[in-house]
């Protein structure tokens, strides 16, 4: 197994076993609540935010164990914001990571408790990163990034964009413009993966290492936290609901506007890709700062043996930057 894969592996097994234990147990009362938030949880999921976090913690060889939970806070927030997403009043979604929705399993009413249930959680975990060492000044600064990223300025602002736009009868003349669908796509989906990059940063050591690298982290964060909305709904149209794990096609029928409805499919994949471009440019800036904290690059034909296709870095990574750029392949590559 290439080295890169290995190292995804390893983080997601530590990340769902984190998960597990991070959630009360379903036969704990009230029963109904827990197992909803359990079902919402486990089993499923890219762990893509969770990812992040780690390996943005890792590039400036940050406080693994804190970076942990703040990898199953985003994960736990995630879980919330697709249990709202999907409720009837929403999207009305019947299937999620191959699975009933949380309001169909469980009911709406539960549904609703779920998603307000997990943020709680979220955060009550996010806090305790103090318990792992982290100076309490660095934990409140990460609540409060991971607040401002899923409130009005965030995910629930771009949410309430994205209800005022879609199904409302634009005339045809003037259609949600590209300026409005960007802002709505960094709002609900960009700023809890940039989030997840912050979180990272915040578990890094409090040296002058981690201020020097964080503005390319952030042009880093910023590129594939929009990347990802576009490869979604690009994915809406091209791929089926069983790869998907969620409905297909559900964008068009409810006359969403999305990156392919406004540009094309073509165009809409040529953004993925250039943003893609500017996250690996990001690192590539960044490891050419070589701070004390990032391994020396390898050369060549260890890189080669390091990276898994289809990482089109031009220049050599440090190692500990390749699993950013690989989490920036997978979020442009993906097939779900
Ligand atoms: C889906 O997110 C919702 C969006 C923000 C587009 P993911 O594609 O990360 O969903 P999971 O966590 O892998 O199910
Ligand atoms: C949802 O965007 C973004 C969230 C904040 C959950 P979508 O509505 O496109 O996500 P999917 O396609 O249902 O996963
Ligand atoms: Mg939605
Ligand atoms: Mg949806
Ligand atoms: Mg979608």
């Amino acid at each position: 197994m290439p080295a890169q894969n290995v190292w995804m592996e390893k983080r997601l097994d530590a990340i769902e076993q984190a998960l597990a234990a991070s959630l009360p147990e379903g036969e704990l009362a009230p029963t109904r609540l827990h197992e909803g938030m359990r079902h919402a949880v486990l089993g499923g999921g890219k762990r893509v935010r969770a990812l992040l976090c780690l390996a943005a913690a890792e590039a400036l060889a940050g406080n693994a164990a804190a970076a942990l939970k703040a990898a199953c806070a985003l994960e736990l927030m995630h879980a919330y914001s697709l249990v709202h997403d999907d409720m009837p009043s929403m999207d009305n979604d019947v299937l999620r990571r191959g699975k009933p929705t949380v309001h169909v399993a469980f009911g709406e009413a539960t549904a609703l408790l779920v998603g307000d249930g997990l943020q709680a959680l979220a955060f009550e975990l996010l806090s305790s990163i103090t318990h792992e060492g982290v100076a309490s000044n660095q934990a409140l600064a990460a609540v409060s990034t991971l607040a401002r990223a899923v409130g009005p300025a965030g995910m629930v602002g771009g949410q309430a964009i994205d209800l005022a736009i879609a199904g409302s009868a634009q005339p045809a003349d003037t259609p949600c413009s590209l300026e409005t669908l960007q802002a709505m796509h960094r709002m609900k989906t960009g700023a809890l993966l940039q989030a997840a990059v912050e979180l990272g940063l915040c578990c890094g050591p409090d040296t002058g290492a981690r201020d020097a690298s964080a503005p390319q982290l952030r042009r880093f964060a910023a590129a594939i936290g929009l990347a990802f909305q576009i490869v979604d709904d690009v994915l809406d149209v091209e791929a089926d609901s069983a790869t998907l794990g969620k409905t297909a096609g559900k964008d068009r029928a409810m006359a969403k506007p999305t990156y392919v409805s406004l540009l094309g499919l073509n165009e809409a994949r040529r953004r993925a890709l250039a943003l893609h471009r500017e996250a690996l440019q990001s690192l590539e800036e960044l490891g050419s700062l070589q701070p004390p904290s990032l391994p020396q690059a390898l050369p060549p034909r260890s890189r080669a043996l390091l990276s898994s296709p289809p990482t089109s870095s031009a220049s050599p990574l440090p190692p500990a930057l390749q699993p950013l750029a690989q989490l920036a392949d997978l979020i442009v590559h993906r097939k779900s």
